[in-house]
């Protein structure tokens, strides 16, 4: 259209013309009922950013199954609570920040433990207590591979931070590729493509840096080693930093301020399958709908929904919803997930085990292992109340804590007696914790029908509790889009050029 020489009537004109079409466009009526399965962090923030969408008038149902929060869940041993699932909170997660301040929540600003790398026979490294020792004992060990790894994570995060701008500017995208593609181009699609290790020794680290440095953060946190993608790898290494919490009472006091902020409405069940359903109108046209089956305690019952967010991983052992009849299929099939068993055991460490006897030298603190330990266990270390605890509590504590072990199996007491003097109570969970990473990862599709969506597909590139609520902020976008047909807000690719040019 040429506006050059138009009036100001004309343009007022021309602007209320544009008015009315979006008026038009917005004319669809909104969706009556959402379905949303799993009240983890994914199913409940997702549930809270589709109320943010939709309004107040669209009911919001959230199945669960079992405990709300699902992966955030907290044990009791000798009457505190400690995180049993995901702990660890970094100051960057935007998201995790803002639901705390908006739920009224305490951040708990977590107990930085000293890191001591053990290979079965001895301690590669060492933490010490004095800033200056550990900055001379890393150079001296490995050059300044310290500070060019910082350098290296950090680039990735940052730019992984672009997507909260975009997700502020209402900005969505229809997979997980698109989004890491708008995130940093195909240089970012390669963090997913190739292998910590490769990469990393790409970047010129030294196989003994990788071996001993990086490979422990990664059995420690995600159970595996350096054969994972290089973002989740990045991931994984920013645990180093400074900074981190959790929230002051469990993690999953998210969830259930998300749930009742998002005023959904809890279904205490099992979802079994999915199917799509087309059922006559007051006007005489037809609509579809999508049917869920579900199984309460009262037997097996169904309910229809305009739109369905799946929030939970959609892998045999858990998810396990059939979505029968769509042509073509609906592919689901995730990658088999890495089981993690966390033991807490309240007692007193045996540092013979790792080679010091009584009187030890060394303050047993944070205890990671490398590839080639060849133990039964990927990390020990001391674990710290949900509750707040003060330093001299923590200092005045004797020799017997809380501890909490990761292992890829369950312990035996013969190992657990190997690995304590003694101790007095043990509690064990065992989870099915994240996907095996093996790139080049082929991640699951975002939406798996017209109106059906999938949040757990990001933890194909790293599983986290900020991962789940991006994806989660993400579907709730990509669904009121869709719904409403404002494709200019989804996969838009030039947005770091475009908003650089906008400030
Ligand atoms: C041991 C461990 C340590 C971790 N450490 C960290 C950490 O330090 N920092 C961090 O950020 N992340 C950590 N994580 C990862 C983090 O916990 C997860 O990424 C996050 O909690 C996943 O949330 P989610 O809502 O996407 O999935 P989930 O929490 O798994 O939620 C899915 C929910 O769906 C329910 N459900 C499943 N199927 C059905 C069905 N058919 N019908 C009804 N309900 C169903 C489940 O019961 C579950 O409650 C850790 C995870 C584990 C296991
Ligand atoms: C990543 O790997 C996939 C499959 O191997 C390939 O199709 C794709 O082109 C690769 N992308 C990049 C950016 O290297
Ligand atoms: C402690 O570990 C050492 C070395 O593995 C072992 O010989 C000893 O029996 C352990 N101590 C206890 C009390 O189990």
């Amino acid at each position: 259209m040429q506006l050059s020489g138009a009036s100001p009537v004309m343009l007022i004109g021309f602007m209320l013309c544009r008015l009315g079409a979006t008026e038009v466009q917005g004319l669809r009526n909104p969706p009556n009922r959402i379905a949303v399965v799993g009240a983890g962090i994914g199913g409940t923030s997702a549930a809270y950013f589709l109320r943010q969408k939709f309004g107040q008038h669209v009911q919001i149902d959230i199945f669960e199954n079992g405990e709300i929060g699902g992966r955030l869940s907290v044990i009791e041993i000798n009457g505190n609570h400690y995180e049993a699932g995901g702990s660890v909170i970094h100051p960057l997660n935007l998201h995790m920040k803002s639901f705390i301040q908006e739920l009224g929540l305490n951040a708990l600003p977590l107990h930085r433990n000293l890191v001591d790398i053990y290979n079965g026979d001895e301690f590669v490294f060492q933490e010490s207590e004095w800033y200056l020792i550990n900055v001379i004992k890393r150079i001296w060990n490995y050059g300044l591979s310290f500070f060019r790894m910082h350098m290296w994570v950090e680039d990735i995060l940052e730019k992984f931070m672009r997507i909260y701008q975009y997700q502020n500017l209402d900005y969505s995208f229809s997979s997980i590729d698109s989004m890491f593609h708008a995130i940093g181009g195909n240089d970012y699609i390669t963090k997913l493509n190739g292998t910590l290790g490769e990469d990393m020794q790409k970047s010129g680290f030294s196989q003994r840096f990788i071996d001993e440095m990086v490979v422990p953060s990664l059995r420690g946190n995600y159970g595996q080693g350096a054969k994972v993608n290089s973002f989740v790898g990045a991931v994984s290494l920013a645990c180093a930093d400074s900074g981190l919490w959790a929230v002051e009472g469990g993690n999953k006091l998210v969830c259930t301020g998300l749930l009742s902020a998002s005023k959904a409405q809890l279904v205490r069940g099992t979802v079994i399958s999915v199917q799509e359903r087309v059922r006559p109108t007051k006007s005489g046209d037809t609509v579809k709908l999508y049917e869920v089956n579900y199984e309460t305690d009262k037997g097996p019952t169904l309910d229809m929904y305009d739109i369905v967010i799946i929030a939970t991983p959609l892998i045999k052992e858990i998810g396990n919803i059939k979505f029968l009849g769509f042509e073509p299929p609906i592919e689901t099939v995730s990658k088999p997930f890495h089981q993690i068993v966390a033991t807490f055991v309240h007692g007193q460490i045996n540092t013979s085990f790792f080679g010091c006897p009584k009187p030890c030298q060394f303050s047993v603190s944070e205890i990671s292992t490398t590839d080639r330990s060849n133990l039964f266990f990927n990390s020990i270390g001391p674990v710290y109340p949900v509750k707040p605890t003060t330093e001299s509590e923590i200092s005045k504590a004797s020799d017997i804590k809380v501890w909490k072990i990761y292992s890829s199996e369950h312990l035996t007491d013969e190992q657990l007696r190997r690995l304590f003097e003694s101790y007095d109570a043990v509690i064990v969970k065992d989870w099915l914790a994240f996907p095996k990473y093996s790139p080049p990862e082929k991640l699951p599709p975002v939406i798996l029908h017209h109106d059906i969506y999938y949040v757990n597909g990001i933890e194909g590139t790293a599983s986290g509790m900020e991962m789940s609520a991006v994806s989660a902020k993400n579907v709730a976008l990509l669904s009121y889009h869709r719904w409403y047909g404002k494709d200019g807000q989804i996969d838009q690719q030039d947005l770091v050029e475009r908003l650089k040019s906008e400030l």
